[in-house]
């Protein structure tokens, strides 16, 4: 018997919930013509709501649909490493497979690009390397994805909006699709040059609906040979979060095991549930609390005690102020900091919650005073 969940970053899950929207316009976009508004999209998300998931699903997509699929992320110079490594690549399989009636594939950068005197035109060379491309399909098309596109060098972003403008111009069957955390798409999408960015579909991700968890629950446990008896229950707890639904779906599969149980009921639940938030603790909130300055985690700290006072999870600024000994103006800066490094959101007039499920708790646990044996 094998654990069908997934609780790695990247991993597509074995059972997809949610997100149906963005699935069904994407492939309604690659069925019209070229020029559909559809086929640029963006996405954006805080970390483990899905994203990079989402990006693999779309190219799935594209690839079933015939698509020539190329992928770069943020984090590397996408232009040099597009025009030097992925575009050459996928150019080279479809000359050696002329007669072959070709399906879809993907080709991601190799990471490592050797560096050449810099191009004076680079967008005019990104051009000419997709038309090549383009010119070699017949009735398909190339998706360029990009992931971590928060990560991206502004400038770099537009010698791709450019091709991109350029091709879409001339009726070419192109589409793109990014990816990336709220916050820093917001900062690029403000940039003057984001007018690309701007006109693409943008869909922001949440939580799952409780619903959609508590089926991805199920069905993601069904055939593997322990049921999900408590899922309503695992789905509350996940809070809609994709990353503990299958982190909370795998500890809990893992202990029904040990138990020998065909069920995960709730007594099972329970056990799996303080592993599966200490993981997340150690997983998520620890690496985004890491260089936080002491004066923003006075802030964070002061909202975990009042969230858990009150029992609900907007918190009052002036409230914190007042806690703090300073003056709701003054900890603007401090919020808005904050809200960039995605650890809290706005939430209504003069609030802001947490950005993450269980953050509020983790803050609280670090406060506690150490046991020692
Ligand atoms: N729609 C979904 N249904 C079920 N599980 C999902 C879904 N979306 C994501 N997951 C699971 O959530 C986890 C995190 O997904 P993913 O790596 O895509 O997050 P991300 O938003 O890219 O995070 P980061 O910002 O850290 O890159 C993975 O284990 C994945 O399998
Ligand atoms: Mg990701």
């Amino acid at each position: 018997m094998l654990n069908p969940f997934r609780p790695t970053f990247g991993a597509s899950p074995r059972v997809w919930a949610g997100r149906d929207a963005v699935l069904t316009d994407f492939a309604r976009a690659l069925e019209g013509g070229p020029g559909n508004p559809d086929r640029s999209l963006l996405i954006s998300g805080s970390r483990g709501i899905g994203k990079t998931v989402l990006l693999t699903e779309l190219e799935d997509i594209a690839v079933k649909h015939g698509w020539v699929v190329l992928r770069a992320s943020g984090r590397e110079n996408i232009q040099q490493v597009l025009v030097q490594s992925i575009i050459p690549e996928a150019i080279s399989r479809l000359e050696e497979a002329p007669k072959r009636q070709l399906t879809g594939f993907s080709v991601a950068g190799i990471g490592s690009v050797s560096t050449q005197v810099t191009e004076t035109e680079p967008a005019e060379r990104l051009v000419s390397r997709l038309r090549t491309l383009t010119g070699l399909l017949r009735e398909t098309g190339v998706l360029i994805t990009i992931d971590e596109v928060q990560d991206v060098d502004p400038h770099d972003l537009t010698q791709i909006a450019i091709a991109y403008q350029d091709l879409v111009r001339d009726d070419l069957p192109v589409a793109v699709a990014m990816a990336g955390l709220t916050r820093g798409i917001n900062q690029l999408l403000n940039l003057p040059g984001a007018t690309f960015l701007r006109r693409a579909r943008h869909y922001e991700l949440g939580p799952l609906t409780v619903d959609d968890a508590r089926r991805a629950f199920e069905e993601t446990a069904l055939g593997s040979g322990i049921s999900f008896g408590a899922a309503s229950g695992a789905a509350e707890l996940s809070m809609g979060y994709p990353y503990l639904v299958q982190l909370l779906g795998f500890l809990s599969w893992e202990q029904a095991a040990r138990d020998s149980k065909g069920s995960i009921d709730a007594d099972v639940l329970n056990r799996a549930a303080p592993e599966a938030l200490e993981r997340l603790g150690l997983q998520v909130h620890q690496p985004a609390l890491r260089d936080v300055p002491p004066r923003q985690l006075e802030f964070l700290q002061t909202m975990a005690a009042i969230e858990a006072e009150d029992a609900r999870p907007e918190v009052s600024v002036a409230h914190v102020a007042e806690l703090m000994g300073t003056s709701t103006t003054s900890l603007s800066d401090l919020r808005q900091k904050l809200i960039d490094r995605d650890l809290i959101t706005p939430a209504g007039w003069g609030r802001v919650e947490f950005a993450q499920p269980y953050l509020g708790a983790y803050l609280r646990e670090q406060r506690r005073p150490k046991r020692v044996q």
